[in-house]
């Protein structure tokens, strides 16, 4: 699958778990939730789950989209408003996976993408899979069913588009990646709590086909790969992403990895082979786990940075400022 180089990749952090005023602009890492760099009297607000904003471009062209909405919709819009993003320029809004700290968010960023007059419907790009009724089980517990209601993505200006496989988007810009082959011996499991789908009358264990992931390739540095939950396995994606676009190259790695609860054993070999593909910059987000945030600022101390609520993170092709 061929993508077309971009001459920027720029990505804020729209909604997530970890809000900071206070952590510190380093170089393409813009905290612009620091009150003191942007002399703003508030901060963005920190909430579970995930959303970024897209924007890339090429030659004069530029184009936005929006991944994940978040849990809570009022929080992507105070957000937004805080950073100044305006949601009516999205183009395309792709959902990584049918769950509610990814979708919950949609039905007012969809508002807010659809206030622009006159504007063709935005397409909501999912993995079929993504509507699976679905609940949480730890061992002795289970938690809570969910579902994203599918009218949420048939209203008045959206547009569902239901994928079973990678797709190219944005003009041959951006590849979603979904029904991401598990590959990796030490990734066929989540670590931690399980999920499980209701398949007819009965319930079954949840491997999330549906997990995607937006992959751009900027110009001489390589792949920018942006995860939501990262439940395919964080290998078994990048490797995806190198194989499919025939990039080798990764120049950086962000979203959630989901690798909370991981035995130590796992976090070693995750680094280990992190470290073959050389990322220029990783930056884990929400469900990633903090001892495997520990063991990637140790093994990439010049390009890892916690995610923020607020965070502008904006690479650019060399040559460009
Ligand atoms: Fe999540
Ligand atoms: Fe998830």
């Amino acid at each position: 699958m061929r993508l077309v180089p971009v001459e920027f990749v720029r990505l804020t952090s729209l909604s997530g778990d970890f809000a900071s005023c206070t952590e510190r602009s380093r170089g393409p890492v813009r905290r612009l939730g620091n009150m003191f760099e942007m002399r703003r009297e508030t901060a963005p607000l920190g909430a579970h789950g995930l959303s970024f904003l897209v924007e890339v471009g090429r030659g004069g062209g530029q184009a936005t989209a929006l991944f994940d909405g978040g849990l809570r919709g009022d929080v992507l819009a105070a957000n937004a408003r805080y950073l100044r993003k305006d949601l009516r320029r999205v183009e395309t809004v792709f959902l990584s996976h049918g769950h509610p700290d990814h979708f919950g968010g949609l039905p007012r960023a969809l508002e807010l993408i659809a206030a622009r007059p006159k504007r063709a419907p935005v397409p909501v790009v999912l993995h079929e899979a993504a509507l699976r009724e679905r609940c949480w089980v730890w061992p002795g517990l289970r938690g809570g069913r969910y579902r994203l209601d599918p009218g949420l993505i048939r209203r008045p200006g959206a547009r569902p588009v239901y994928l079973r496989g990678p797709e190219v988007f944005l003009g041959g810009r951006a590849l979603f990646l979904t029904a991401i082959p598990r590959r990796t011996p030490y990734e066929r499991k989540r670590p931690g709590g399980q999920v499980l789908y209701r398949n007819g009358r009965g319930w079954q264990l949840d491997t999330t086909p549906d997990d995607g992931a937006l992959v751009v390739h900027l110009r001489g540095r390589g792949l920018v790969i942006l995860t939501g939950c990262g439940h395919a396995g964080l290998m078994n994606t990048v490797r995806e992403a190198t194989l499919r676009t025939g990039v080798r190259r990764v120049h950086a790695l962000v979203g959630g990895f989901h690798l909370c609860g991981a035995s130590a054993r796992r976090i070693g070999a995750t680094i280990r082979d992190l470290r073959a593909f050389a990322p220029r910059w990783v930056i884990p987000s929400h469900c990633s786990g903090l001892e495997f945030e520990a063991a990637l600022m140790q093994a990439f101390p010049r390009g890892c940075a916690l995610d923020m609520v607020g965070t502008e993170y904006a690479w650019s092709a060399p040559g460009r400022p």
